[in-house]
């Protein structure tokens, strides 16, 4: 979407006349390279006078001084007891905050990779630029350019300004080269989670999203996408009859990621809810912020997001994603309250609002998965109560888990990558409130632990496979601005996801 800085590695030398962003430690404590340039551009002086003390989180700005120097920026690390997270996470922030510090300069920008510790590792360059790739990230493809001074350049499609050139000085730049390959595929994951996200539903439709996901193919992930008529066959009528209302066709995505071969390991597999717009159906939403449902994909976009990622860095493992894509509509032809419809599973289920949708797309896209691939795990991810968001607010996904092992992996990944999870209750006392009258169940559970009640829904169609549902209908969009998200849409659960994966299932 918007313009992407370009970032190269070079050995340490000396800056030319750009802006130039050090490191500080405490006390204005600088790594030798550093060093030599605050010297020479007369920064230690000023920075006596500013009264810089390099503690955590600050930073400060110092103007040209005599020297052949742009502007200096000095931006501190985070102290490592401070640090959410491990250091790569840390040093993701430290990247966005360094590129907010320098005000995204137009030009060229570089960056001292070294702490008063010495230089930095190349993971930790990898990180520090991928960090400035999600720092910078925007979604402007509609909105017409603007000059410095803020006035409108012209109607039309927008031209960013110059793309930005950031060189990052370490001590290995082949290495580090190297190192950001597979981070900046991570973050291209990332990225592409927040686009689909941003995108407004008339453009992105279930076909639409279907075909950008296809375009994985160019990184080897293997596509096929399921028609009404497919699925109709397969009788997934519990998704089938979310999209019924919709003039837009339903679809399911499958996506095979096989980087491992590996013999006798079963894949891992991820599913999302994708309704590329949810106004409720016969129970029709409010309109107040009804805009914000163009976002109910999200869980849909992190899986395609996550594909990415594990494709472009090229993991060693066999990973499934499937994403259920329909248009949640009110019409002559939707589904009504009151309605019974037989899941792929066999199960029926007795529609009490329609506005219960998610679980519905879940319930089929989960059966087929577990049923088709027979995983050794699968994690959902859906925006799937606004109830969760009472509970927890932006900062935490819930998580609900049938597997303490499973639950324990993403939990610590969550805390590793800034994306937490919290794990919530399930169990069998909450499944009074699905019985239904005249179905299996019913696809709502009352006002008491609306998210509970819908994890205990979706539980009906994971039997024994170890399964968590990740309710991120409060961080993946409109959640709180970080140091490598400032955007509606955070790309939540890409960098989680992949974390675990990473740290547990390649081989
Ligand atoms: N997509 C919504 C949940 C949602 C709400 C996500 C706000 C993000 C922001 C979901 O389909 C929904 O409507 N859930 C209902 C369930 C209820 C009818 C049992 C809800 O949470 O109110
Ligand atoms: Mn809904
Ligand atoms: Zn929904």
């Amino acid at each position: 979407m918007a313009s992407r800085p370009k970032i190269d590695f070079k050995p340490f030398a000396a800056p030319g006349t750009g802006t130039v962003a050090l490191i500080a430690g405490e006390d204005l404590a600088l790594g030798e390279h550093a060093r030599a340039v605050a010297e020479s551009a007369g920064l230690e002086r000023a920075a006596d006078t500013a009264g810089f003390t390099g503690a955590t989180g600050s930073l400060t700005h110092f103007p040209p001084a005599e020297s052949g120097f742009g502007s200096v920026v000095c931006v501190a690390a985070a102290s490592k007891s401070e640090a959410i997270g491990d250091a790569h996470d840390a040093t993701m922030a430290l990247g966005g905050r360094i590129l907010a510090i320098a005000g995204e300069p137009k030009g060229s920008l570089t960056v001292l990779a070294e702490t008063a510790d010495g230089p930095m590792d190349a993971e930790s360059c990898a990180a520090l630029a991928a960090g400035m790739l999600l720092r910078a990230y925007r979604f402007d493809a509609y909105q017409a350019a603007k000059d410095d001074d803020g006035k409108a350049k012209g109607k039309g499609k927008s031209k960013r300004k110059a793309q930005l050139a950031i060189a990052i000085q370490c001590a290995d730049p082949t290495a580090a080269r190297k190192a950001f390959k597979a981070a900046s595929g991570v973050a291209d994951g990332v990225m592409l989670a927040r686009d689909l996200v941003n995108e407004p539903a008339n453009v992105l439709g279930p076909v639409e999203f279907a075909k950008r996901a296809a375009k994985l193919e160019a990184l080897g992930v293997e596509i096929e996408v399921l028609g009404i008529k497919e699925m109709t066959k397969l009788g997934m009528r519990a998704l089938l009859g979310v999209g019924q209302g919709s003039e837009r066709d339903s679809r399911l995505v499958v996506m095979r990621w096989r980087g491992t071969k590996a013999r006798g390991v079963k894949p891992v597999a991820f599913v999302g809810k994708g309704v590329v717009f949810d106004t409720g159906g016969i129970s029709i939403k409010p309109s107040a912020s009804m805009e914000d449902m163009k976002g109910d994909m999200a869980g849909a976009a992190c899986v395609t997001g996550l594909m990415h990622a594990l494709a472009a860095r090229k993991a060693k493992v066999d990973a499934i994603g499937v994403i259920g894509l329909v248009e949640n509509m009110p019409d002559g032809r939707a589904q009504r309250p009151g309605d019974i419809v037989k899941a792929m599973s066999g199960t029926t289920i007795e529609i009490i609002n329609t506005d219960a949708e998610g679980r519905l797309v879940l319930a089929d896209a989960l059966h087929y998965t577990i049923d088709r691939f027979k995983p050794q795990f699968v994690v959902n991810l859906a925006t799937l109560t606004g109830a969760i968001m009472i509970a927890l607010g932006n900062q935490y996904a819930g998580m609900f888990c049938n597997d303490d092992d499973l639950s324990g992996k993403l939990s610590q990944a969550g805390f590793d990558t800034g994306e937490r999870v919290w794990r919530m209750p399930l169990g069998q006392a909450y499944d009074k409130q699905i019985e239904s009258k005249f179905a299996d169940i019913k696809n709502t559970g009352g006002r008491l632990a609306g998210s509970i009640t819908a994890a205990q829904f979706l539980k009906r169609f994971v039997g024994d496979t170890p399964w968590a549902h990740l309710d991120i209908a409060g961080t993946a969009m409109s959640s709180p601005k970080t140091d490598i998200s400032q955007g509606w849409a955070s790309g939540f659960g890409v960098r989680l996801l992949d974390r675990m994966v990473a740290d547990h299932y390649e081989r």
